[in-house]
């Protein structure tokens, strides 16, 4: 383990934009939160820009900049590289990083293809021979009514899985006129709504129900086909306005079905094109005992259905998820005293850097990134077939720690 005798956990950060913002938040909040064995030295962060990192640097907290993220991963004061870029750069930079001894924290989804995502995987394990540590950013999980979610799923109060059905709503492409941005671009992005949030609820529902997505049948759709992108790119057509355009070529929406390993039968849902929804993850259970609805939009709650009460007494009721005793809250507020979005990333530091000291693997593992990177391919390759029934290949490791 590459800690100094400061007992310092040095991070270096690479792309400073939404995410980076998101987990710089988290790294200069978590030892003000949790007790933690180590403390996180925000050391550096990456961008391409001098001028738009140096300024980035001072306002997100970094102790200074590079221009260059093979300089970052070649410094000797650096322990841990925090990936934070679109996926076409997660494969390179985070395999240059693991083999020069870095532990790395990679933003979801892990890769743009399973090949790519395979390759990490196989990096990763090769560093854990030297107590290298990873973790893919799926931070949902530690939203702490998701991770009571997975509890109460554990501790059998739904009894036998029959129902998953999941969402993941927003709607900041309906505009026509919306530009080419990188995530629209299937060589910068892997896939569209699919990749992006389709993602976040493949890997919350596997990970609360603890069962894999064995089979899907899928469809997608690209609605707007062509968006207007900026002038200084050249070599592409121009409308009758003659403002240049591009192809879309990743998918605006993506449906599936799917069994999961346990016998329950799923939907999921994730699109881009869905007016009024802003970011509406929700999910719901239904087991042979009761019923969970997990909401972002009000993440403080969770709504239980216990089918074992009388049935004079049934209902579903809404848990108020900021007791001392439900996860994480313990290091926040009095009872009642709410929490939010970014709170998500900060757990994910804490546990992060709990891990790295203790010297045990965090979750998601990559293993466990790669089962949903399958997924999506599985989900990609049954809606290019007409929907077909299309089975899910394997990773080798349970679902979750
Ligand atoms: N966990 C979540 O909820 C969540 C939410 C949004 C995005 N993401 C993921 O985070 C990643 C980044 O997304 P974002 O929304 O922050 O994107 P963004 O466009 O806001 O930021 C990307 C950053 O990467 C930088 N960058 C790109 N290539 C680089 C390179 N070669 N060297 C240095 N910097 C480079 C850009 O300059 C920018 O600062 C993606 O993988 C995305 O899927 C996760």
């Amino acid at each position: 383990m590459s800690i100094n005798d400061n007992k310092e956990l040095r991070v270096g950060m690479v792309g400073y934009a939404f995410m980076g913002a998101a987990h710089s938040q988290a790294w200069r909040t978590v030892n003000r939160a949790f007790d933690l064995p180590l403390r996180v030295r925000m050391a550096a962060v990456c961008g391409r820009d001098e001028a738009k990192v140096s300024e980035a640097a001072d306002k997100l907290g970094w102790d200074g900049y590079v221009t260059d993220w093979r300089e970052l991963i070649a410094r000797d004061d650096i322990d841990v590289i925090d990936v934070c870029t679109p996926g076409d750069s997660h494969a390179e930079i985070t395999i240059a990083a693991l083999a020069a001894g870095k532990h790395v924290m990679c933003e979801k989804p892990l890769a743009n293809s399973v090949a790519e995502a395979r390759a990490m995987v196989d990096a990763a394990a090769a560093a854990r021979e030297s107590g290298i540590r990873t973790l893919c950013g799926f931070n949902y999980r530690r939203v702490p009514a998701a991770a009571l979610m997975r509890q109460m799923v554990a501790a059998g109060r739904l009894g036998v899985i029959r129902h998953v059905r999941a969402v993941y709503l927003q709607d900041w492409i309906t505009d026509p006129e919306f530009p080419l941005v990188w995530r629209l671009q299937q060589e910068r992005a892997g896939s569209g709504a699919l990749g992006d949030i389709g993602a976040h609820i493949i890997d919350l529902t596997q990970y609360v129900t603890g069962q894999r997505i064995t089979g899907v049948s899928a469809l997608t759709e690209t609605f707007i086909k062509e968006r207007p992108i900026p002038a200084e790119a050249s070599g592409l057509a121009a409308t009758g306005n003659g403002q240049a355009v591009g192809q879309v070529t990743v998918d605006d929406a993506a449906l599936f079905t799917a069994r999961l390993s346990g016998g329950a039968i799923a939907t999921y849902e994730a699109s881009r094109f869905a007016l009024g929804r802003k970011n509406g993850l929700r999910i719901e259970i239904n087991g042979s005992l009761g019923s969970l609805v997990f909401d972002l939009e009000r993440l403080n709650e969770l709504e239980f259905y216990d089918g074992t009460k009388p049935s004079a007494e049934q209902g579903f009721n809404r848990i108020l998820v900021t007791e001392p005793e439900h996860p994480y809250l313990a290091a926040w507020w009095p009872p009642g005293h709410i929490i939010g979005y970014e709170h998500s990333f900060t757990h994910q530091m804490r546990d992060f850097v709990q891990a790295v000291a203790e010297g045990v693997d965090p979750h998601p593992s990559f293993e466990e990134a790669l089962g949903v990177q399958l997924v999506l391919e599985a989900v990609q390759s049954s809606a290019a077939s007409g929907s077909a029934w299309t089975q899910v290949a394997q990773p080798t490791v349970p679902v979750a720690a």
